[in-house]
């Protein structure tokens, strides 16, 4: 015993703590455990937070038409459970977020954020099946990287220097200003990789030399998204009710997709004239002059798809994504966001919908790959909406609970430790 470090008696201690239920897990599994988490006071919740973690459009101030504004700066954080995954770690995590609730009202002038959990944190951690399947490459023109993090916080509000604040909090333990609770993730959560952004207007251009984008600083001054469009218009997206699950373990919760793209602006800017540009993003019969008064709704009607084929020889990214209507209404909410991550010139595609599934059949609906039978001149990446511009590099899928459920969903013992 004398020679037993402390750090070798707590993993030591741990390993037979997790004993049988840790059979099967990887080695650093079993060696980081729960006699290291912190036991923390879980603190109070504020008052009114909607059950729903997505429910964020209610706070978004809105344009002169009420679409929403979403939020200027957002923050992907990704983890995995370090260790087993404990009751004593979902605490750790629940009041974590709790602490950020009390110091930052719910909304982009204080903090909006989400927990969401990929497949492998159900199937390795758990081992029980997960209720979101892992992502896969979705066109042809693709081979990205399929992420295996099993958790990813979205972080968003209008301060920049916020995100940046709460981050150095979670992952690094640096005091946060005004904080009164546990923010220090770290003993239960390994962060993996942070990617960063921005959406609205003005910020594409202040950040434009970026690479992927020509030299001549072509991003228009007012743009609130590098391909120079204003996106997300209130009937153009899913509705937080619509996208909610209605049943199951799962009951008022929904998916979140999120991928990452670079972006190829050169051809977008030097080789195309705007009237071009707003064939490729809408549709060859929408104008220039039409899109600037567009005031709610992108109308890139999809019943004019076969004409664009065969008549114009061009199709619109708008136009194709509107063939994956439920009743009428588009089946994701986008939350999106460019960045620039590496230097490059990107894109965080975040996207909720009700099932993973419905991403797939939009995300096919766009890639509009039969379009070349009746017309070779649309093959899957020329004259194919922004096909071309894109370039996905990441992929990933996970769910997100509801507030109640969000730390550690179905770990068994978190009710009582969240009690
Ligand atoms: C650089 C990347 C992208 C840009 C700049 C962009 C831009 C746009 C714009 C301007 C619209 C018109 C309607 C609106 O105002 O919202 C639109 C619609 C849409 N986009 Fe994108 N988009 C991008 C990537 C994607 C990706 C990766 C998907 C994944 C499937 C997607 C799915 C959709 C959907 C579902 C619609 C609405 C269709 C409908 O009205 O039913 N977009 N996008």
């Amino acid at each position: 015993m004398a020679t037993l470090t402390r750090r070798r008696f707590l993993l030591r201690a741990g390993a037979l703590a997790v004993g049988g239920a840790a059979a099967g897990l990887g080695l650093d599994r079993v060696l980081t455990n729960s006699a290291l988490v912190p036991a923390v006071a879980l603190g109070p919740q504020p008052a009114g937070l909607p059950q729903r973690q997505y429910a964020w459009t209610q706070t978004l101030a809105r344009d002169a038409y009420g679409n929403p504004i979403a939020p200027r700066f957002d923050r992907l954080l990704f983890f995995d459970v370090s260790g087993a995954a404990t009751p004593a770690a979902a605490r750790l995590l629940e009041a974590a977020l709790r602490t950020l609730e009390r110091r930052y009202r719910w909304g982009p002038a204080g903090l909006l954020f989400t927990a969401g959990w990929g497949p492998g944190y159900f199937e390795r951690g758990l081992g029980v099946p997960s209720p979101i399947q892992y992502p896969r490459a979705l066109s042809s023109f693709e081979l990205p990287t399929i992420d295996d993090y099993e958790l990813c916080l979205h972080l968003a509000c209008d301060d920049v220097q916020r995100l940046a604040e709460v981050e150095a909090a979670l992952i690094g333990g640096r005091p946060l200003a005004g904080a009164d609770g546990p923010l220090n993730l770290s003993r239960a959560l390994r962060w993996r990789a942070t990617r960063t952004g921005f959406v609205g207007t003005g910020l594409p251009a202040a950040h434009q030399d970026a690479g992927g984008i020509p030299a001549n600083r072509p991003v228009p001054k007012d743009s609130p998204l590098f391909m120079g469009f204003k996106s997300s218009l209130r009937r153009n997206q899913a509705t937080e009710d619509s996208i909610t699950i209605d049943d199951g373990p799962f009951a008022g919760a929904t998916t979140m997709q999120v991928s990452y793209m670079r972006l190829r602006l050169n051809d977008w800017y030097e080789q195309l004239n705007q009237r071009q540009r707003v064939a490729l993003m809408y549709a060859p019969q929408v104008t220039p002059d039409e899109v600037a008064h567009f005031t709610t709704d992108a109308e890139s009607d999809p019943k004019l798809l076969g004409e664009a084929i065969n008549r114009y020889g061009v199709i619109g990214h708008a136009q194709t994504s509107a063939r994956a209507r439920r009743n009428g209404k588009p089946l994701m909410l986008r939350r999106d966001f460019d960045t620039v991550d590496g230097g490059q010139a990107g894109l965080h595609f975040v996207s909720l919908q009700r099932s993973i599934e419905d991403f797939v059949k939009t995300r096919e609906a766009m890639n509009a790959s039969s379009a070349q039978l009746e017309n070779p001149a649309i093959t899957d990446t020329v004259n194919n909406g922004i096909n071309a511009f894109m370039f996905v590099l990441n992929r990933a899928n996970y769910i997100l609970p509801t507030r109640a459920q969000r730390s550690f969903p179905l770990l068994p013992g978190r009710e009582r430790a969240l009690a």
